[in-house]
């Protein structure tokens, strides 16, 4: 290809144009009814068929559309702003994983009444020794979605992955070796490429469409040169289905050890929009950027791995007590005027943990 073609094949990928061919590329086959019809499909035919009068009765009786269920709370990895694995994580479970027999009884009780569950919180899922006959145990009872580091793809993960989960998200935070091993502590990059290209081709080979593939690129300032290109090469592999970069959380109110901003800011993008906080170059501070419009997160509560239930996805020290799995019925609790209260509150960002979270 020439310079000319090269240029404006990149002047292309950011316009508008773009924009709506990257629509009917991807984003149009992942449509409630295309989706309908791959499940089906699948051999997953009750749950396709079930699932748009399931999603109208939990609008109905307002009840959650999905729960997050934290399988695992340990990873094998350090990336450094992530406070979630118990060694540094302020309230984390000490808990290393969900019993498989725990996990059946919380899906025996949700099915029904919400149709979509995260397989993901703390740590990284596929480390699950049981991560298999979970998904085997859920996958025609639920629509399923997990996130990875794609390091350990093996021992029947892969055909759980491409059989039984309907949305995955890798998380691959950089195009060069360099910038992705230096936020992704203890990865190899080359083998967790090889790892999500197994999975992008395991999919292909199955040609149902299925799982939809995301990779998520979190923006930092080794990374951020990175991302358009990296963008680029995702979206023109067959298989991958969306592309986003997100903004990095400094997290430090759930950090345990004595890390602290001004250690941790400059992993923050310095020329990226994709930020959550506001620099005051002459002080040397960043704040998080205020919010105003209602958050919605906590409409997705998270059951963790010692059966707490979190308000959402952000309050991993349970700030907001709720109930714990182990004693209550979630769906029940969802009703109670405490936990819409709570909802209410969570949505207007009234809580400390609000003031924070960044979301
Ligand atoms: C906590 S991880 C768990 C799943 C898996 N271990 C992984 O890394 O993909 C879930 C998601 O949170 C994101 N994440 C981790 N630390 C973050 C941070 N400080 N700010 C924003 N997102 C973060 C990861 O990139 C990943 O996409
Ligand atoms: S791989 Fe996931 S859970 Fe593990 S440290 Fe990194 S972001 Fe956190
Ligand atoms: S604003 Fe509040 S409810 Fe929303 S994600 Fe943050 S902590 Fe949770």
């Amino acid at each position: 290809m020439d310079a000319a073609t090269t240029t404006l094949r990149k002047q292309l990928s950011t316009t508008a144009l773009a924009d709506v061919y990257r629509f009917f590329r991807y984003a149009l086959p992942d449509f409630a009814l295309n989706r309908l019809l791959r499940t089906m499909r699948r051999g997953q035919a009750r749950k396709a068929m079930l699932y748009p009068v399931r999603l109208l009765m939990s609008k109905i009786r307002g009840r959650p559309r999905r729960v997050m269920v934290d399988l695992v709370s340990v990873c094998n990895l350090r990336c450094p702003m992530c406070s979630v694995p118990p060694d540094i994580a302020i309230g984390a479970t000490q808990k290393k994983h969900l019993d498989l027999a725990e996990f059946k009884r919380i899906a025996d009780e949700l099915e029904g009444h919400v149709t979509d569950l995260s397989l993901v919180y703390s740590g990284e899922p596929l480390l699950h020794p049981s991560f298999k006959e979970i998904v085997e145990y859920a996958k025609t009872r639920f629509y399923l979605s997990t996130i990875s580091n794609g390091t350990v793809i093996k021992g029947g993960r892969l055909e759980a992955l491409v059989d039984g989960i309907d949305y995955l998200q890798f998380s691959f935070d950089g195009l060069s070796k360099e910038s992705y091993e230096k936020y992704r502590v203890g990865a190899n990059y080359d083998s967790v490429l090889a790892n999500v290209n197994a999975v992008i081709e395991a999919k292909q080979r199955a040609g149902i469409g299925l799982p939809v593939i995301t990779i998520t690129f979190l923006v930092n300032s080794y990374n951020e040169d990175e991302v358009e290109d990296a963008r680029r090469y995702w979206l023109g592999r067959r298989g991958v289905n969306y592309f986003f970069d997100k903004p990095i959380n400094l997290n430090v109110h759930r950090r345990s050890d004595d890390k602290k901003e001004h250690d941790l800011v400059h992993w923050l993008p310095q020329k990226s929009k994709m930020t959550l906080y506001k620099r005051d170059e002459a002080a040397g501070t960043v704040e998080v950027e205020k919010k105003r419009a209602p958050c919605s997160i906590m409409q997705t509560p998270v059951i963790r791995g010692d059966g707490e239930i979190l308000m959402c996805c952000h309050d991993l020290n349970n700030s907001v007590k709720i109930g714990n799995i182990e004693k209550d019925n979630l769906v029940a609790l969802w009703g109670s005027e405490k936990y819409a209260a709570i909802r209410q509150r969570g949505a207007n960002r009234q809580y400390p943990i609000c003031k924070v979270c960044g979301k």
